[in-house]
């Protein structure tokens, strides 16, 4: 098959890795925990064995408040299979809806203080059927410059028209409002942005936005996937913690991280449900989440109910004495502000090293490369959980100063290839 020459960069650079033993994508998982975990390293060098994988400790997962094994979230799945099997074997509109897909869009919509939810099967299809549906050709949608992908892919579906403000800047934002879309203001306007950014670790300023918003008619929409659970006093998100829950019209986010299970879910008010219920595609041409997933999903908000507070007090705790150990040994994090903790290393060349040292010596943690990030801002993003302890956060920072100091930046190009899949 002939391929372009941005496919063929791409092909060429994964080959290289795997050449030189520096590839740092798929570790195989052979035996898993929320901190401790078996893997593979991928691609091994020929002739190690990594039939059984060797033991790391885990820094690159999303399972924040340590529910992924909690035996109520465990036997909350287990029930669920037995009592509706293991899929939905149709989509919900159709004969995929059970009790526990109900109980949950109940569940989740009492937890975000809304009147209705919604269900969909991944977080990124919750952001492509909100955008797709409630933006349309004739609208203006602004966008934070370091969304998540699927915010941009779902304004892209729906057609509007995209404005992306500078990131963390609402100078900008106001900038673009003011002058941005027809004379007329004809068509909705939408603002969206990420509550806590993935990729970057900050903190949307959702009270300016929120007044933009209202200054501006805009409807607000924010993407609580990594805070949703582990922010503000009850674990309602950035929204909460910034004090602005009742100012935003739209909530997205994902049962995938905090919340110890996987699928998406869009909270907002009953109008918004139905017509996403009737008429978004990401959700109506797509079936169901397993029963087991739900069934975890509902057990994760029971647990939370009663040990959420303490539970977000520990990563909250976690994080901030992950940063200090790595502020002390030299490391920088950038804007981090919660437990998403970003480490800036530059080339994906140098970014992939630094992984694949870390895998071999113990450490799991997340490579971010572009496009998820921008062509040169390749990092580190490390995943703090409420179980780490002390000694597992001492270890990591001293790991991680080690393998960046070893690692020397390299001159010439910022590696601009894109590589999929790392957000
Ligand atoms: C900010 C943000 N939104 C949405 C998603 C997508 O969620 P899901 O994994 O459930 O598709 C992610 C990544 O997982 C994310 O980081």
């Amino acid at each position: 098959m002939e391929f372009g020459p941005a496919h063929s960069s791409m092909l060429d650079l994964v080959d290289r890795w795997q050449r030189e033993g520096t590839y740092p994508l798929f570790p195989l998982i052979t035996q898993a925990a929320t901190t401790r975990a078996r893997i593979g390293v991928p691609h091994a060098r020929p002739g190690s064995d990594d039939t059984h994988g060797r033991p790391v400790t885990v820094f690159g997962s999303a399972d924040y408040l340590g529910l992924a094994r909690h035996p109520e979230v465990v036997e909350g799945a287990l029930a669920a299979t037995r009592r509706f099997g293991t899929g939905t074997y149709g989509t919900q509109a159709v004969g995929g809806y059970t009790r526990l897909h109900q109980e949950l869009e109940t569940a989740v919509a009492d937890w975000s203080g809304r009147p209705a939810a919604l269900l969909f099967p991944t977080g990124m299809q919750a952001n492509l059927g909100v955008l797709a549906t409630l933006a349309g050709p004739r609208d203006h949608v602004f966008a934070d410059r370091f969304n998540h992908q699927s915010i941009t892919m779902g304004v892209r579906l729906s057609g509007a028209t995209l404005h992306v403000f500078r990131h963390n800047d609402p100078a900008h934002l106001a900038q673009l409002l003011r002058t941005a879309g027809p004379p007329d203001r004809s068509g909705r306007r939408l603002i969206v942005v990420d509550g806590l950014f993935s990729a970057d670790g900050d903190l949307a300023p959702l009270a300016e936005i929120a007044d933009l918003a209202e200054r501006h008619d805009a409807l607000l929409v924010v993407d609580e996937a990594h805070s949703a659970g582990t922010l503000g006093p009850q674990g309602r998100g950035a929204a909460e913690l910034c004090g602005v829950l009742d100012r935003v019209d739209v909530v997205t986010g994902t049962f995938s991280k905090a919340f110890a299970s996987t699928g998406g879910f869009v909270c907002a008010d009953a109008d918004v449900v139905t017509l996403l219920r009737h008429s978004a595609d990401a959700y109506l041409l797509s079936l169901g989440l397993p029963p087991g997933t739900v069934g975890a999903a509902l057990a994760a908000l029971s647990v939370l109910a009663r040990e959420g507070t303490e539970r977000r007090r520990r990563l909250q705790d976690n994080a901030r004495t992950l940063r200090t150990r790595l502020h002390a040994a030299g490391v920088g994090t950038a804007g981090s502000a919660a437990h998403v903790v970003v480490i800036p290393v530059g080339t994906m060349d140098r970014t992939a090293h630094v992984t694949r040292q870390l895998a071999e010596r113990g450490l799991m943690v997340c490579p971010l490369f572009p496009p998820a990030v921008p062509i040169g801002g390749a990092r580190l993003r490390l995943g703090v959980c409420a179980e780490h302890t002390e000694e597992d956060i001492g270890h990591a920072a001293a790991l991680i100063a080690a393998a960046l100091a070893e690692t020397a930046p390299q001159a010439g190009p910022a590696g601009g290839t894109p590589v999929r899949g790392t957000a």
